[in-house]
């Protein structure tokens, strides 16, 4: 009694799928990392989970970085030059939420188009290619994100990439994907990292995000794009040193966390169909994956009341808007922690 009383008081934080804390086994798997200097590439186990990743998802090589932005941007970067143009969703984590990175790191700008719940097709990209004249912007690179964080981890198939992937070769285009949650894609349509990837010039994928490692990602694509990367990693600030104890948690997550994600969709979706009961909740985007987006009545209860009223009852959750409210399921959000949450939904009184 008294152990369920203390879980139902922890601390339940839906706020992003960034918030997991390493397991135990993970944590012995960093102490036990063979270690090296990796700005010289001699980290073994660096070199081990890059090798690893390479090899899973078809790709010739593989670089480990320690965030999401840094392997989006080093792939901008790479693929770009300044003047340049990379098309993507309105949506994409590459133009909200990476500081401006797109002009900042690579002066390069962005034409944003209007996917349908944050995924583009060949046909909308194809309308937004510039013809080769002096005084239009040079269309170089198309990105796409997968999962599409801000439109409730929609996810493309192989079969709406590959005509994308098509219309990028045949207009000498680089394909980059913003794969953060790229399993969280795959546990859903049941692919394999490399049918996806065949169709991408370069991939980013996280490792700490779903798959529950504190720190990094990788950056996947032919020899000659990671060596280039390589550099601009370093010209960024990311060469690491003795990181072989951060990649030992991404190769523990990568070979230990992959087929669990399935779970994480299963109880969005059970907070999906609690959402839809509740009288103030305007709208809630369809569910895919792991992630619930939601808008409530405006004239019922502000977002900010709401996350308040949540707060109050140890449940933590991100307004995006005024009235948006975002709620990520995650490796440390237990069905304990799902039946509480459940509760304190059905228990709001406005
Ligand atoms: C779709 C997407 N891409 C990239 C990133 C950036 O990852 P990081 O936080 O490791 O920089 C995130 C972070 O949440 C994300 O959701």
């Amino acid at each position: 009694m008294e152990l369920l009383t203390r879980s139902l008081m922890e601390l339940i934080d839906l706020r992003s799928d960034t918030v997991t804390k390493p397991s135990v086994a993970m944590m012995e798997a960093m102490m036990n990392a063979k270690l090296g200097d990796d700005v010289f590439a001699e980290d073994p186990t660096i070199i081990e989970l890059q090798a690893y990743a390479a090899n899973l998802f078809g790709k010739e090589a593989a670089l480990f970085c320690p965030s999401g932005t840094m392997t989006n941007q080093v792939a901008i970067k790479v693929h770009t030059k300044p003047g340049d143009e990379v098309i993507c969703d309105v949506n994409s984590h590459i133009y909200n939420y990476e500081g401006g990175g797109i002009s900042a790191n690579s002066g390069v700008q962005a034409k944003l188009l209007h996917g349908n719940e944050g995924r583009l097709n060949a046909e909308l990209i194809e309308a937004n290619i510039n013809p080769d004249f002096d005084w239009l912007v040079k269309t170089r690179l198309v990105s796409l994100e997968n999962t599409v964080n801000r439109a409730g981890g929609s996810f493309y198939t192989t079969k709406q990439i590959q005509p994308i992937y098509e219309l990028c070769q045949s207009n000498n285009l680089k394909l980059h994907l913003d794969g953060a949650r790229i399993f969280n894609a795959l546990v859903e349509t049941k692919e394999n990292p490399e049918e996806v990837a065949k169709y991408f010039h370069s991939i980013s994928v996280c490792l700490s995000k779903g798959l529950g490692a504190p720190v990094g990602s990788l950056l996947l694509g032919d020899k000659q794009f990671i060596k280039e990367a390589r550099r601009v990693r370093k010209l960024l600030g990311g060469g690491m040193r003795q990181a072989g104890i951060l990649a030992a948690a991404g190769l523990y997550a990568l070979q230990n966390n992959v087929h669990r994600l399935k779970e994480d969709h299963l109880k969005a979706k059970r907070i999906e169909e609690t959402l839809a009961t509740l009288p103030f909740v305007e709208s809630i985007l369809p569910v895919y994956t792991n992630i619930v987006i939601f808008n409530l009545k405006k004239d019922v209860i502000s977002g900010e009341a709401f996350e308040k009223k949540l707060a109050e009852q140890n449940v933590k959750i991100s307004s995006f808007g005024k009235q948006n409210i975002r709620m990520v399921t995650h490796l440390d959000f237990t069905e304990t922690m799902l039946n509480r949450t459940l509760e304190v939904l059905n228990g709001i009184n406005v």
